[in-house]
């Protein structure tokens, strides 16, 4: 057996294919797939300080990338085969302001925010290893299902590398319109599917496989490798201190199998002393995963979960004919891939999931705009969940909270101009139909006739 190999989530099947292999789902049980490394036969980091070091070498790309910084925890790809664009230079900031707004004490809330990665999301953080799995297994076209972020991902890196063609899959009027800017732009051939991410995600999958197309949604679990480094930045900044909670937007659930992964390696190398808890928080109108593990008790139980739950919740899904719907479009999503891969995170992890309802969503986010970082509105949800949590105590004020803001403000600048709107009809078209009944913390623009002395009174009676 090679020293890296892929192997299934299951541990009752464990069976194992080649890191060439790209079929990306268990070869014997159809299961999820595990990028698994032998520690005996590889160099482990002796201590998590020891990635301090790579600050100084930041002339080489891969030191300098926030990704390949960590390549130690990562090894399946040598060094001269891994592509980078500098994706991973990202922030961990204290945030009063947002503390404040969720109950919590000052000092113990941090935003890891993620919208400063090249293509403005943490997708890079995963393409990155995707695109150099690719490239070890010769691949010439790439292709994902999205809901607008790992699809300007995708676009981002064939374009700056110029090795691979992008094939993106998006719902029909689904995606936010900075998302279907950057395919656009970066040249991504862009297949429109009259239906949702849900809907795209299945005919990618099919279309891959006919076509021999390399996949990089998050089944791909080189993708969640990079997305593990996340966690790694976030330990760092805070000085190698394990915090109390990661808060974390699902969706596809791949992050938060990232997440997990990432823990549960780190201690069993001996490198962390515990893990902190996860929190997934579910839009309402897209909210499979807080149903299944909060309302029918779906859990890991060792490898075995109990399918019959989740297959009669999908089956109602189809026959009651409900879509994913929600303002937070990156996580319009009903049918998560990494399912059982979150339900071991959160089994490892001592993990919660929470629904909030696009109003709390929003309100969030403006609440995170205020504080000076900007975000998406799937990125907020994370802060309005721990608003929850903390109102039903089950975090408490005085933990140490980190929320992952996955995506740059302004990939959704729609939904952030009918919020602070002043007019009726543009808050009604875009945010009413939603259920969003008010923009609480607007900050309407003051319309003024243009007249200087006009100009002056607004400013003396606003400012
Ligand atoms: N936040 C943002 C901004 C996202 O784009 C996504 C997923 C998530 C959160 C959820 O992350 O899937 O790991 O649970 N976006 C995917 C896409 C589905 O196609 O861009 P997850």
């Amino acid at each position: 057996m090679d020293a890296v190999y892929q192997r299934c989530i299951h541990p009752h099947c464990a069976a194992t294919c080649a890191v060439e292999e790209t079929s990306f789902v268990c070869p014997r049980c159809g299961g999820l797939l595990d990028v698994v490394y032998d520690w005996d036969r590889l160099p482990v980091p002796t201590s998590l300080r020891a990635f301090e070091a790579k600050w100084a070498e930041r002339t080489n790309p891969l030191s300098f990338s926030g990704v390949w910084r960590f390549r130690e925890l990562l090894p399946f790809a040598s060094p001269e085969k891994i592509l980078t664009i500098g994706e991973g230079q990202t922030i961990l900031q204290r945030a009063d302001i947002v503390a404040n707004y969720a109950n919590m004490m000052p000092g113990n809330l941090f935003l890891q925010y993620e919208g400063m990665n090249p293509s403005g999301s943490f997708k890079d953080n995963g393409m990155t290893a995707a695109f150099t799995h690719a490239r070890l297994v010769g691949a010439r076209r790439a292709a994902c299902a999205s809901t607008g972020n790992t699809s300007s991902s995708l676009a981002v890196f064939c374009a700056a590398t110029g090795l691979m063609r992008a094939i993106i899959f998006i719902g029909s009027g689904k995606i936010a319109y900075g998302k279907l800017a950057q395919g656009l732009d970066h040249g991504a051939l862009t297949v429109q599917i009259a239906g949702d991410f849900d809907d795209a995600m299945q005919r990618v999958q099919q279309v891959s496989r006919r076509l021999g197309i390399y996949l990089v949604n998050s089944i791909n679990p080189f993708r969640l490798e990079g997305q593990k480094t996340i966690m790694y930045r976030i330990l760092e900044a805070l000085n190698w201190e394990v915090p109390d909670w990661i808060v974390v937007p699902g969706g596809n659930l791949g992050n938060v199998s990232a997440f997990g992964k990432a823990f549960f390696e780190l201690r069993d190398l001996g490198l962390l002393p515990r893990v902190p808890r996860l929190a997934v928080i579910n839009a309402a109108g897209a909210n499979t995963f807080y149903n299944l593990y909060e309302q029918q008790g779906l859990r890991w139980q060792e490898g075995k979960p109990n399918t019959a739950v989740s297959e009669s919740y999908y089956r109602k899904l189809e026959a009651d004919q409900i879509r994913a719907s929600t303002i937070a479009s990156a996580i319009e999503i009903n049918h998560p891939v990494n399912l059982n891969k979150a339900l071991r995170a959160l089994e490892r992890c001592g993990g919660v999931v929470r629904e909030v309802p696009d109003q709390e969503i929003l309100d969030a986010k403006a609440k995170v705009g205020a504080g000076g970082l900007g975000c998406e509105p799937a990125s907020a949800a994370s802060v309005a969940g721990l608003r929850r949590l903390r109102q039903e105590g089950v975090i408490g004020a005085e933990e140490r909270v980190v929320c992952v803001l996955t995506g740059h403000q302004l990939k959704d600048p729609t939904a952030t101009v009918a919020y602070h709107s002043a007019d009726q009809k543009t808050f009604d078209q875009v945010l009413g139909q939603r259920g969003v009944k008010r923009a609480t913390f607007a900050n309407r623009a003051v319309q003024v006739a243009n007249d200087l002395d006009e100009i002056i009174k607004a400013i003396e009676v606003y400012s």
